[in-house]
């Protein structure tokens, strides 16, 4: 199967939630619910997270990115290609 990679500009993420509660499997709120965070997610050094998914997690995550208000989840190909 296939991996893609799963981002999150974390640094511009204004805590809207919509992310953890359309696709809860990979997104959960801070305890203070400022920020939300990729589950199992790995911290790169410019803040940003990213996490490989399987393409049968795309459509969860496709949807939480359109929920997102601020447009910081994005999903890319193995080549690096941006997908979302
Ligand atoms: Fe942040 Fe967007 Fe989720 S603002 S909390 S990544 S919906």
């Amino acid at each position: 199967m296939t991996k893609i990679k799963l981002q999150h500009n974390r640094p511009e993420c204004i805590g809207c939630a919509a992310c953890a509660a359309v696709a809860p499997d990979f997104w959960e709120m801070t305890s203070d619910g400022s920020k939300s965070d990729i589950k199992h997610g790995k911290n790169l050094e410019s803040g940003w997270q990213e996490l490989e998914i399987e393409e049968k997690d795309f459509q969860a995550n496709k949807d939480a990115a359109d929920c997102c208000p601020v447009n910081v989840i994005h999903i890319t190909d193995k080549e690096g290609k941006k997908i979302v």
